[in-house]
């Protein structure tokens, strides 16, 4: 596989193909997902939970997300790398560009920060800085304290017109993707249809232009309450870790996953 761009995505979105997006933190897992040609490589803060065995991702440091994106970008030379900005790590405009840069040095192509409208101005000057930026709404993990615990996001209509206009401010002001978390797939199919920058699903349904998962998630190695929309691809794959992510990328690309089941409506 040829190494994948920001430009490798708009062209997949622009012949209606759909791309794949696994979280990944190691170097193993990270040459697997290279063998597999996994397109898209998120370094998720969800790190705090899967890795480092806390209850949420918010004591997530900057200095860890750089430690994981650099031991991810050693070894896997051709999946566009993105990074997430970790909890209060980008609620200054000085703070967001010294972190994301932080990021970028580790070897990220392009950082992923949770929000809103508000992250217009932030989302500008990094692009301006030369650092992409993926916006993620919907079920945003950092504000789980004020969402009250893990609930789709977007059900009532003003909720799926606030997502919207959120969604059309951070596209205008320069966002590369948006990544939709837990939000009814009418909604997710709305916001592809009136953006035109690559949209990411995560229990978003299938009308989005790429799909993540957890890697823990997907491989079944979870403890706890499994979420909706969460397919275990080792019991569908051939049995081995590769495989289980070749069938991932095979999956996402023939819209056999998500299936309905895995949806919220
Ligand atoms: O941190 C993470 O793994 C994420 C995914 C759930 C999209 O943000």
């Amino acid at each position: 596989m040829k190494p994948v761009t920001l430009q490798t995505l708009r062209d997949l979105k622009q012949r209606g193909e759909r791309f794949s997006c696994l979280t990944c933190y190691d170097a193993s897992f990270a040459a697997a997902m290279e063998r597999a040609e996994v397109e898209v490589i998120l370094i998720g803060d969800s790190l705090g939970m899967v890795v480092q065995g806390h209850g949420s991702t918010l004591p997530v440091t900057n200095q860890d997300m750089a430690y994981h994106t650099a031991a991810v970008a050693r070894a896997n030379k051709t999946a566009l790398i993105m990074a997430d900005l970790p909890f209060m790590s980008y609620a200054t405009l000085p703070d967001a560009l010294a972190n994301a840069a932080e990021l970028v040095r580790a070897g990220a192509h392009l950082v992923k920060l949770e929000g809103g409208a508000w992250l217009a101005e932030t989302v500008t000057q990094l692009a301006r800085g030369g650092i992409p930026a993926c916006v993620h709404m919907g079920l945003t993990p950092q504000s789980v304290n004020v969402f009250g615990g893990y609930r789709v996001q977007g059900r009532s209509e003003q909720a799926a017109e606030q997502l919207l206009a959120d969604a059309r401010a951070v596209a205008d002001a320069g966002a590369a993707l948006l990544l939709l978390e837990c939000v009814p797939t009418s909604l997710a199919r709305r916001v592809h249809e009136e953006i035109s920058i690559p949209v990411i699903g995560i229990g978003a349904g299938l009308d989005c232009d790429g799909q993540v998962l957890v890697l823990h998630d997907m491989l079944g190695v979870h403890s706890g309450k499994t979420a909706r929309f969460v397919k275990n691809f080792l019991q569908a794959g051939d049995g081995s870790i590769e495989g289980a992510f070749r069938q991932f990328v095979a999956e996402v690309k023939d819209g056999r996953y998500p299936a309905p089941e895995h949806a919220f409506e």
